[in-house]
This record gives C-alpha cells, structure tokens and sequence, in this order.
C-alpha cells in the first residue's frame, strides 16, 4: 500500500531542498590565490569568496567599470570550461583571459551579451596558471558579485547515476527527489518518464535541472509512471541511466458511490468510470505478464481489483491438488447437465480456494472431427447437447460468483494450424452449428466472458471479427459482458478494440500503450474505450471483487465432497459400447480368476496433462487397485495370463503417459485408432480368451475396426477423473449400471469422415457428427446417442400437444428388465418441408431418468419455436409453416416412436426474434 501523504508537505519540503542544495561543481585543485582590482571594502564581499566553493558567499566588486578578478592554479594547467555564477550584479560585457606571469594577458573569449546566471564557458584544452574574468560594462548601476569562479579540467569519466530516488504521487502531480552528487562534475539532471508498460521513455523537464528535485506536472490524477534521472556534467558526459523508479498513485479513501455494495450495479460503473483517466481506462484491457500469470490489471488508486484468470476444462489448472473431475467429453456423455451444473460450482470454489476469480472455459469446441486434438474439453458434435452441457457449466460457475469464459469463439474446430487456420463458412453452418450453444450460454446462462478463438472465419481473425464480435454477440444477443483474447490471439490494436475485443491477454502487445496512442491520435474513441472498460468493470462488480476480497484458502481446493462427486460423475459417464450375450457385469460369485492386462490397468484415469488440461490431484485410484478392493472379500485372484482365466480385462487409450502425445492442445490425431501395441494386446488377450472386455480411456472417438468385432464387451470409459478407477469397478461388477450415451459419433475408421483441418476446403454445410453421417448415408460404428444399459426400457404412448406458442411431446417409458438403471430418453426432430438445405434430423430435447424394474415413467418435452426455427436465406430465424415429424428412442438410430406434427400459416410461428 503506498503511504498516505499530504502533497502540500511534500512541495515545502521540495522546495527547501531547491533553495538549499544549489550544486558545487568540482573544479581543478582550489585556486591558490586570488586578486582582483578595487574591492569594496566589505569583509564579507573579498576576492576569496569567489573562489571558496561556497555558492552562498560572493565577492562584490567595487561599481565603476573595467575591473577584474584573477586566480591562480599554482603552475600552469590545462583546463576545458570556465564558470561564472553571477549574482544579480553581473557583467554584460567581459573577457576572459589567461596568462601564465599574471603580467602578460591573452584573451580566450569575449562576451558582449551577458546576462548573469550561470555562464558556461568553454575553453576546450586551454592551457594557463593564471584566469581572469576582465568586466568591462556592467548590467546594473553597482559593481560585479561573482558567487563563483572556477575552471573544470576534463577528465572523461562520466558522472555517477543519481541515487536515493524517490517518486511520491500527490493528485496532480508526482515529486521526485534524489540525492544531489555535489562531488561530481554535475552540470544539470534530465528526468525520463515512461507510463506502466511502456518501453519507451521521454525526457519530461524542459530546461535542465539544477538541483536534485522535479515536480511532474504534467500527469493527471492517478497516473502511475516510470522514471529514471542522468546526470549530464559540465562537459556534456552524461551518466548511466539511474534505477528507475515508480510512482504509485495515493490510493482515493476507500469510499464513494461505486463502493457501495448496495447500489445498482450499472450506477456503480458509470460513477467508477468517470473516475478514471484514459491511461487508467485502456490499462484495464489487458493483461499484466506473460502467459502464466493471467492476471489483468488492478487498480490501487482506486481500488480496483485485477481479473485472475484460470484454466481448465476439468478441473483447475493452478498450483497443485485441484481436483479432476472427469473431463467435459464424459460429462457430456452422462447426458446429465445438473451433472456439469454441480462440477461447475465445485470447479468455481476451488478457482476461489487458488484465489483467482475468471474460469477460462467452458469449452464449446463442436467436434467436427473427432481427429482433433481438444475433443474431450468440449461436449461432443451436437449444438443442442453442447449448448445445454455448457450452459450448465457457465450457471454453476457463475453461481459461485466466479466469471465464465465460454470459448473459443467461434469455429475453433482443429488444432493443427491453430494460430489462425482460416474457417471459410456459410451463414447456415455458422448460425445454426457453431454458434447456438455460445449464444445459449450468454442469453440464458448470462456468461460474463467470451473468449475469442486464435483462427480466423471468413476472412477475419476472430479476435478482430467484427461480425462476430460486435454485430452478433453484443448487438444481437445484447451481451453484456467481456471479450477475453485466446493467449496471444490478438494481432491489431485499432481493428481489435473496434471490433469489439475488451481484454488482451495475456498482456498488452497490441493494447496498452500502443491503444492509448491510438485514441489520442483518434484512431479509436473514448466512447470505445469505455464501453470496453464497462464490460470489464461490470463483471468485476458482478464478481463481488470489489466487495470482498478474494484471499487463496486451500482448505477449498480437493476436497472430500468434490472427490465423492468425481466417483458419480464418472459413473455416469460411462458408456457400454457392446456386451454380446450380456458377457457384462461380471457375477462376482461366478468367477475365481480375472486376468488384468493393459498399460492404462494400474494408471490414474484423468487422461491428458497437456496445456490447459494440466491438473495435478492430491489423490486418484485406478482400475486395479479399485477391482483389487471389490473382490476382495471373495476367493478370486488376479492373474496376468488370460489364457488360465474365468475372463479377461484390458485396460487400453490414449493416455499421454502410455501412449505419448496424441492428442491435446495443438495435436491432432492422425487417425481414431488405438496404438498398434494396444491393438496388439488386445489381440493376444482375445486370442487367448474368448472372454475378453475391453475398457478404454481416451478424449474422443476411438476405432475398433480391427479388434472390435473379435471382443465380445467394450466399455468407453473416457477420460473419467481421479476417482474414475473405482467407477470403472462398479460398472463391470455391476454395482451401477452404466447408461452413458455417446456424445459424438463414432465412426468405423476414420476414412469415414472427411479431414477437415484448417485445409479442408469441402462444404460445412453437410453438417456435423450424425447429421453428415445421415446426410451422406453412411453407417457409423456407434451412433449418437448409443449406449447399453443392463436392463431394457420400452417406450410407448407417444402424445402430441399444441399449447400456446409451444408443442408438447410425452411418451411413457418402462423399465422391463430385471435391474434398475437410468435411460437417456432422446427427442429428434425431422423438418419434413423446409426451403434451406439441413440435416436429416436434429437433437431437440433429452432426458435421463432411473426406473426400477416395472416402473414407468412419463416423460414429456417442450417445443419451442426456437427449436423449429431455421436460418433463412434472408438471414432470418424463422419457423416455417408445413410438417414436422417428432422421433422419440434410445439414440439417434434406436427409434422407438414418431409422430407429426403440422405448423401452419395463422398459427403464428411464422417469424421470430427468439422466445414467446
Ligand atoms: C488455449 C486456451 C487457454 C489459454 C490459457 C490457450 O492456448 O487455447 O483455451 O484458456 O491458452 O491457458
């Protein structure tokens, strides 16, 4: 905290240090002698006094004209300057001579325009034992007062850096003092000022500084600034710069009306923005430092508190012992967002306990191609399902009061090439793939951030997008909030802040000085500017910083309730990709020996460690030691040769520490398939045991073309967090009974779907996931939505309803097997007549419920116009009149029943701006 102080103390003490410490330049040995012509007579005013090095003490000739006063150096000496300090009385016309008998005289210089003060007299390698100043007219009606009188010899050394500075901030100006070095060959200072990040500085005293001191006031009230002080000697060698120094602006009193809790939060903005300067205003657009930092800028005059920022997507990415959750693939594959609503509040507390206030996520990445590297932090292929998973994730967060960053936006599809892949879209893709779920989690998750993709889309980067920025996400969806840069996305200073960026991380390489530039030379206006600086300043006061402050308690981070929900979540992750002749659970009574293969078997389940995944968990399990405790209360042993067991188990993925570096940020696959070792394993154990299950651990799709139809039972076990080892248990053993449900498709290889890396030139407008698959007519290995339970469902009694702007679907479900379990009830809706090209069907409406056995359930679904609507070509949502056709099952090939319903001229969905 910087010391409170009274500027009005500090200008008295200034300026006494101004009238005290006038500064003594060294000179050659002190002049052995002096005499002069008439003195005064005045004891006080002798000769000596000239020379005595005292500047308070002078001589004072007597007042008639062509008089003079010498020195003498002892022997002859050369010298390079001559220094007269003049009192009031001084010569207007003089010489300065030099003579090595005080007889014969010759002279150096003659001076017709004296006018006192302090004269300069350069006299470069003069040679002489004897110096005299020759006064021939004086400027007023007494003698000559000379207060000092001395030649300077040059001796190249460079005079010491001033020290002991001090820079002390008062309300419109800042004070400098230093200690002033009265025993070099000073001459004058120069102060150089530079504002926070800049680099560059500029000398800010117009004439040069005689004394150690300078009041800056050209500032404005809570700048702060750099400076450093040179001394320049008497024969211009100026000193090395002196340690810089930075003025911390007096903090205002801790009150006023924007910090007062209790009032509206707009109020509390605009009276804190007329508060702030421009440099203040542009400072709280960026970041402070370089990447690991992630903090943005504060504010301590007025109390402003920085943005601390985190990552990751499952869990937080800061120090250590941050709890991994499963990642937001798997969670996506619960088909539970209540799941990712409660992640996201326990997420947001031990962002807190770690002391940041910003979640960098969700990620709404749509996995276009389940090839690219950053699948599994995001919710799958299906604008519907990403939209309510990160909706979700955005309301638990913020429930917390920690700020949500949905990202990246938009179109961030790849990763190779991802500091600017170009995404060339048409308006259909853009409007109704990638951008429903973003707009989802701004208008009905009321998200606080955006964070702007590194790639460009049409054209633009989309941190400088206009359209997507401005247009769209603040004009059209009315957000409220920031626009946070991906990690040095940023690539302009005008077009960025024009287009609508509000915060340049992680630090201002385009914004800071180079933005405060640009509004002062109008490129940008200060209306731009505030309406970024609200955006952040909002979400500050959103964020209660200003309330309270947010101190690191680690007590908040990994705790036992978040690691009791991590087993839940995983379980309910899992999904039950094939059980022939329901191999699966495993009937503990049944078996004495399970052989346990695969290099993910004793492993940690949390999956990648890579860039923004990186989580350290104080604790986790894995498959063997949580099988080990299952069974250990029975007589069955674990073996390693699948050949001498009752089944056989292998543990297979992706995992960066078993199968390298597959995928993450900036890596993509090259293809779906497992490592060829892997596959190898698999082979063996199947070879060797008909009875072969295989789990797998990975952050996407995964190919089993080669093995797949060999293995009687495949369990996708995604990426499933620190207690993933122990809900891999439950599910083989049949303590819980899976009902995961694919969140992206997954193909039989990877020939099946086109590459679409930051090259591909071929049609968005196909669609994603299961749309393109159906739009093509090709037949995936496992569709969206699949995934088996241990029990059976049947659906029946499907009902159609018009309400008032809404159509209602029901249908009953039955559990009619013999184990309770959870279904994942999925409503698609086909548009039977609609003018724009479209996918066959799309994902409208789901719900996981859990019946016991012989219990039913109705389950019932709204239609709003929002989920009829399609984009025009006219740029329009609009619901078009004509048929529908509502399909109710298990996945998005597991149809169980349809119905059709009509939207009709006159019924009045015809034309909408969003919502009845
Ligand atoms: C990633 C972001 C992440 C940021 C900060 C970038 O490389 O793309 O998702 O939030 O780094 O770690």
């Amino acid at each position: 905290m910087p010391k409170k102080f009274s500027f009005s103390i500090v200008l008295v003490y200034f300026l006494s240090l101004l009238f005290f410490s006038v500064s003594f330049a060294d000179c050659l040995p002190i002049q052995k002698a002096v005499s002069s012509s008439v003195e005064s007579g005045n004891a006080d005013l002798i000769p000596y006094k000239a020379i005595d090095r005292d500047p308070h003490s002078r001589w004072s000739s007597n007042h008639n004209d062509d008089q003079w006063i010498y020195f003498d150096l002892g022997e002859v000496k050369e010298f390079d300057v001559a220094i007269i300090m003049w009192e009031a009385a001084y010569a207007k016309v003089y010489e300065i001579d030099v003579s090595d008998d005080a007889k014969n005289w010759k002279t150096v210089l003659k001076e017709n325009n004296g006018n006192g003060g302090e004269d300069l007299i350069r006299l470069d390698g003069q040679k002489a034992r004897y110096i005299r100043m020759h006064g021939i007219k004086r400027n007023a009606q007494w003698g000559y007062s000379i207060y000092d009188f001395k030649v300077i010899a040059k001796d190249n050394i460079p005079p010491e850096a001033p020290i002991d500075i001090s820079a002390l901030s008062g309300d419109d100006a800042i004070v400098l003092s230093w200690e002033d070095n009265k025993e070099s060959d000073l001459y004058y200072y120069d102060v150089y000022r530079s504002w926070k990040d800049e680099e560059e500085f500029e000398k800010v005293n117009v004439k040069p500084l005689r004394s150690a001191g300078f009041i800056d006031e050209s500032v404005a009230n809570g700048e702060e600034y750099y400076y450093y002080i040179v001394a320049v000697d008497y024969l211009d060698n100026a000193s090395a710069p002196s340690e810089q120094v930075y003025s911390i602006p007096a903090a205002i009193p801790r009150v006023g009306t924007y910090l007062d809790a209790s009032l509206p939060l707009e109020e509390r903005v605009n009276d804190l923005l007329g508060r702030m300067t421009l440099r203040e205003k542009v400072e709280q657009l960026a970041g402070m430092v370089d990447y690991d930092d992630m903090t943005s800028y504060g504010n301590s005059r007025l109390h402003i508190p920085p943005l601390r920022c985190a990552d990751g997507p499952h869990g937080v990415r800061w120090g250590e012992g941050s709890t991994a959750f499963p990642v937001p693939l798997a969670i996506a594959a619960s088909w539970n967002p209540s799941l990712m609503y409660d992640m996201g509040v326990y997420m947001a507390r031990e962002l807190k306990g770690h002391g940041r206030d910003v979640s960098l996520g969700p990620c709404l990445n749509i996995c276009r191609d389940p090839r690219a590297g950053r699948s599994y932090e995001g919710y799958g292929e299906d604008p519907y399902l990403v939209g309510k998973m990160a909706t979700a994730a955005v309301k638990g967060l913020q429930s917390e009061k920690v700020v949500s960053t949905p990202k990246h936006y938009a179109c961030n599809n790849i990763e190779i090439g991802r500091g600017g892949g170009p995404v060339v879209i048409d308006d259909w893709s853009l409007r109704e793939i990638y951008l429903p779920a973003f707009k989802e989690c701004i208008q009905e998750g009321e998200a606080w951030g955006v964070m702007g993709a590194y790639n460009k889309v049409n054209g633009d980067y989309s941190c400088e997008n206009k359209v997507l920025l401005r247009d769209i996400l603040k004009d059209e969806w009315g957000f409220k909030g920031f626009v946070i840069s991906d990690w040095h996305a940023t690539h302009s200073t005008v077009r960025s802040i024009n287009a609508g960026l509000d915060l340049e991380m992680p630090k201002a390489n385009y914004y800071g000085k180079a933005l405060y530039k640009a509004v002062k030379s109008g490129m940008v206006t200060e209306a731009v500017i505030d309406d970024s600086v609200k955006r952040i300043l909002r979400t500050k006061f959103f964020s209660g910083l200003f309330d309270e402050e947010r101190l690191e308690n680690h007590r908040l981070v990994g705790k036992k309730e978040h690691d009791k929900f991590c087993l839940e979540a995983a379980r309910e992750a899992m999904v039950l990709l094939k059980n022939s002749k329901n191999l699966l659970p495993i009937d503990k009574n049944k078996v004495t020996t399970i052989a346990v293969l695969g290099p993910l078997a004793d492993k940690h389940t949390c999956g990648v460690d890579l860039g923004s995944s990186q989580i350290y968990p104080a604790k986790f399990d894995t498959p063997l030691g949580a099988i080990k405790d299952k069974i250990k209360s029975k007589k069955i042993k674990i073996i390693d040769d699948p050949k001498e067991a009752d089944i056989a188990l292998v543990f297979v993925g992706l995992s960066a520490d078993v199968a390298g570096r597959l995928e993450g940020e900036a890596i993509d696959r090259e293809n779906l398939r497992l490592p060829a070792n892997q596959e190898a394993l698999i082979d063996y154990a199947v070879g060797k045991n008909k009875k072969t299950i295989v789990v797998l651990l990975g952050g996407s799709a995964i190919a089993t073309d080669s093995w797949g139809k060999k293995v009687p039972a495949i369990i996708d076990a995604w990426y499933c967090g620190q207690r993933g080892g122990e809900a891999i248990a439950d599910v083989l053993f049949g303590d819980y009974n899976p009902a995961g449900r694919l969140p992206i498709t997954f193909p039989v290889n990877a020939q099946q779907i086109p590459y679409t890396g930051w090259n591909y030139n071929g049609e968005y407008k196909t669609g994603v996931g299961y749309q393109y698959f159906e739009t093509k007519g090709i037949k995936p290995l496992y569709c969206f939505g699949h995934g088996l339970s241990y029990t059976k469902f049947k659906y029946s009694a499907l009902k159609i309803v018009y309400g008032d702007g809404w159509i209602g679907v029901s249908v009953n479900v039955r559990n009619v097997g013999l184990r309770e379990g959870d279904e994942v009830v999925q409503l698609y809706l086909e548009d039977l007549k609609r003018s724009m090209p479209g996918p066959k069907k799309e994902l409208k409406g789901f719900k996981r419920i859990h019946l016991k056995p012989n219990e039913t359930q109705r389950v019932a679904f709204k239609l709003t116009p929002d989920d009829l609507a399609l984009y025009n070509k006219y740029k329009k949502w609009v619901v078009e009149p004509g048929a529908f056709r509502v399909i109710v099952g298990g996945s998005s090939e597991d149809i169980r029943l349809s119905g059709i319903f009509k939207v009709v001229e006159g019924m009045g969905i015809v034309e909408y701006e969003g919502g009845f």
